[in-house]
């Protein structure tokens, strides 16, 4: 009877034990891999994690790296013309109606960058300069 009760006990003490172990290490179904944004940036990919990012890292990384899109600029024609582009001669499939997200996202974070100079003027009332003393000696 002892001896019955010694191995009941050390059934427990090892079901207790597996149990613990097995809750940590393989939960029998993965959790969603956590993402991680550092900077703003997804980690993985470098695309900047904001609107769909997930639409793009879903439809667009199977056969080039993130790489080929954040160094890219466009606008919502020019991502266009990309992604039909990759569909005529890529083989990238019919993104469905992902494909507005998509361009939105692209158009929006990676639109067409300033370039540090201000835009042309255009609504200037250009005037003639008529310092006393009147053509300056450049027009004589
Ligand atoms: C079926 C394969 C495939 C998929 C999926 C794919 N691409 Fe591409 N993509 C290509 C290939 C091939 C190139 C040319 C690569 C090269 O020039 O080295 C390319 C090039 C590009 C370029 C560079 C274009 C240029 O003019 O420099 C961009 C930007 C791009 N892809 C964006 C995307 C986006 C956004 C998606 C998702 C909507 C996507 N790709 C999905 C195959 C694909």
């Amino acid at each position: 009877m002892r001896s019955l009760r010694h191995f009941l006990l050390l059934l427990f003490l090892v079901v207790v034990l597996v149990q613990a172990c097995s809750t940590d290490e393989a939960p029998s179904a993965p959790p969603p891999r956590r993402e991680n944004i550092v900077d703003g940036l997804d980690s993985l990919t470098g695309l900047i994690a904001q609107g769909d990012y997930r639409l793009v890292k879903g439809n667009c990384l199977a056969c080039h790296s993130a790489k080929l899109i954040t160094q890219n600029r466009a606008t919502r024609e020019g991502w266009l013309d990309m992604i039909h582009w990759m569909q005529e001669t890529q083989g990238l499939p019919d993104l469905g109606k992902n494909e507005g997200p998509i361009v939105d996202y692209l158009a929006t974070y990676y639109a067409p960058e300033e370039t540090g100079r201000r835009p042309p003027l255009d609504s200037v009332e250009w005037y003639i300069l008529s310092a006393a003393g009147g053509q300056s000696s450049a027009e004589r």
